[in-house]
Parts: structure tokens; sequence; C-alpha cells
């Protein structure tokens, strides 16, 4: 399989040498590169992997994830509701089978996430004091954030603790514990994972109130005298409105901060959204019409250009600032497995990823890797 894998990904490069000739960079016909292997000297590449992915019961996403890329960020295994379902039961088997798949392939390890107000375990969401609130918190990060201190690379300690003006998001945790919250998150993963890198995780902070207010965030950690390494600029855009000035604005105003930047769940939307934004709430939902799944028969080719172009632009950026990235991480491995065909709109056929339904790359791969030539 893997091998068949790397045949076709050497004929397809060929392919794309005769179609794409004159206007892309030469890629060299004598040796197939990898992502990974492209921007080694960059920034690593990520990926976001799913249980079936991480237990390689997927033969296709085995080949391809060790091939293509260095780092892995846990799509949902390590989410609350999963890893701490109930008080006392801690459901650690996943993760630890990922932290072997980690060693297995040398591939860095990113744990998302300890405190977030989504996918959050039914007995939190029903707590009414404070107290409990408390306690769950500190065990929560107790528990998990050592287990894994010195396996894991690093830990989006918080994520999406913000509004997009910048204020404080209405969570369970901003109500019940007040708004010093995320700096006693990372006060206790730093006690608690004294060998992990740090890092807040959040949607539209590169959007200027949205990155204020992280800024001031960042800033209220640091005083406090607590370490935070990095911060995670999710990137969940869409074509056509990918805010690339923005993004440069924040790559200079986060760094400046003396923090590691990342893109950290890097995917670009292909159809429409019912509210024409970039807001990655994994709670907004709407209802399914065929309108709003435009192209479920396959992509034009004008669609497909423009995609290309938003990832080549893109990468143009990060490479430009390279000196201040050091993480590129994709939200999964191929389109199908993407969570935009089901959110936040169930059942539609998006293209937001540079491998296809097939695990074959796509021209936005070859343009990314053909920046590298
Ligand atoms: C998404 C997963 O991809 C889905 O499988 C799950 O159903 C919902 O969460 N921002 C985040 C990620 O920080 O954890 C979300 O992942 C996508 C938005």
């Amino acid at each position: 399989m893997k091998k068949n894998l790397i045949q076709s990904l050497y004929i397809a490069t060929i392919s794309a040498m005769i179609i794409g000739c004159s206007e892309s960079k030469k890629i060299s016909a004598d040796k197939t590169t990898t992502l990974k292997e492209a921007y080694k000297k960059d920034f690593l590449i990520g990926t976001a992997l799913n249980t079936a992915q991480i237990e390689e019961k997927e033969p296709n996403s085995a080949a391809l994830v060790p091939q293509q890329f260095n780092a892995i960020t846990t799509e949902n295994i390590m989410k609350a509701e999963i890893m701490h379902p109930t008080w006392n039961n801690y459901n650690f088997e996943m993760a630890d089978k990922l932290v072997a798949y980690g060693q297995k392939h040398n591939i860095k390890i990113n744990a998302h996430t300890l405190i977030w107000h989504s996918q959050l375990p039914a007995f939190v969401r029903r707590m009414k004091s404070a107290d409990s609130v408390k306690l769950f918190f500190e065990n929560h990060i107790n528990t998990i954030a050592s287990r894994y201190d010195g396996k894991v690379l690093s830990w989006d300690v918080v994520n999406e603790a913000l509004e997009e003006d910048g204020t404080m998001r209405k969570s369970i945790f901003l109500e019940k514990l007040g708004d010093g919250f995320v700096v006693e998150a990372f006060r206790l993963a730093q006690k608690a994972a004294p060998n992990t890198e740090l890092y807040y995780n959040d949607y539209n902070i590169e959007e200027p109130k949205k990155r204020a207010g992280a800024i001031a965030l960042i800033k209220k950690i640091q005083a406090a005298g607590v370490r935070i390494d990095g911060v995670g600029i999710q990137g969940h855009w869409r074509i056509g409105k990918i805010p690339f000035k923005e993004i440069e604005q924040s790559i200079l105003e986060y760094s400046a901060l003396g923090i590691k930047v990342m893109f950290t769940e890097l995917d670009l939307g292909v159809i429409p959204n019912p509210w024409d934004g970039n807001a990655a709430d994994v709670n907004l939902k709407a209802e399914y019409n065929a309108k709003m799944n435009p192209y479920a028969k396959g992509l034009p080719d004008s669609v497909q250009a423009e995609f290309t172009k938003g990832y080549e632009d893109l990468f143009k950026l990060f490479l430009k600032h390279k000196d201040k990235i050091t993480r590129i991480t994709f939200w999964g491995v191929n389109d199908g497995q993407s969570w935009l065909n089901d959110w936040p709109i169930r059942g539609r056929t998006n293209y937001p990823l540079l491998f296809d339904r097939n695990f074959q790359p796509k021209p936005a791969y070859y343009k990314v890797i053909g920046l590298k030539k």
C-alpha cells in the first residue's frame, strides 16, 4: 500500500509537471518530496488525526501521515468529554496509543485541549456550584497534563476563551471561576507539565478586536509570572475571504510578545457559510439545503484554481515569516475526513485540504511544495 502511494505520488508529480509546467515552478522528476521534507528547515507540518488513524486501522492514512507530516494534533480524543467522561473516570487508552504512534513514527504531538467550553462532559455542563467547577478544573489539568508531560511536545492549554469583540467568552469557566481562569489554567499546567510547551489557541484571533483581546490575555499570563510558550491561530478560513493583511499583522504582533506563532487548524472551505463569516464555533448549526451544497458532484476548475491560489499565497506569507512560525497544522488528512463536511451544516461536500477523497495530492499540494523548489 505504501509503495502504491509513493508510486502514485510520483506519477502525479510528473503529470503536474507536464500540465502545470508553464505556470508552476519545476518539480524535479528524479525524486519526490513531501510536505514535511520540503518545509523541514522552516516549520513543522502537522495534521489532525481521528481514532481510526491513530490506531492505523485506515491503511491510506497509515501510509500517508508519516510520509507527509511531522506533527499531529488530536482532533477529538484528548478533549474533556472523551478523556474525562465522569468525575473519577479518565480514559487514557487512545491518548496512550497516540504517544506510541508518535514515538514509532518520530512525529511530534500537540495535545488538544485542556480547558475549552465545547465538548465538555455532561457532568461538568450540569454543574451549578463554583466549587465543583474549580475542583474539576484543577483535577482535570493536574491529572492529564502530568500524565503526558515529556510525552507530548505541547498542550493547547486553553482553547477559544474570547468573544469576537475581544472580551472574555461567556462560558461556564468565566461564570464560575471569574476572568482569572486562563492564567490559572496555565499556572496549573506549568506545574503539572514542566517539560511541555503551553499554548493559547483560538479562531479569528488574527482579526483586530479579537487579536487585541488575545494579546491582553497573553500579557496578563506573562505579567502573572506564568509561562506561555506560544499562540495558535486556528486558520479555518474560506477562499476569497482569507484575511492576509490581518494574518501578517498578527504574526508580527504575537511574536513581539516573545512567543511562538502557529497556524494550528488550517483548512480553506470552498462552500458557502450561512453567516458569511470565518467564525469556527463548533456549536453553530444550520439546516441543510441543496443550494448550500453546490459542489456535491465535483469542484469546478475555477474554484479549484482559487483554492490553489489561496494556499499558495498563504504559504508564501508563512515562508516570509518562517523565523517566527513554528508549525502549520492542517485540520485533517483528506477532504473526505474534514469536519467541514458536517459543520455548520451536516452532510455537505467540502474540499478544504491538500489531499482529495482518494488521498491523492491536489494541485494546491504541488503549489505548496513548489514554493520550496
Ligand atoms: C472539531 C472536530 O474536527 C470535529 O470532529 C468535532 O465534531 C468538533 O470539533 N476548533 C477546534 C477543534 O479547536 O477542536 C474543532 O474540532 C474545530 C474548531
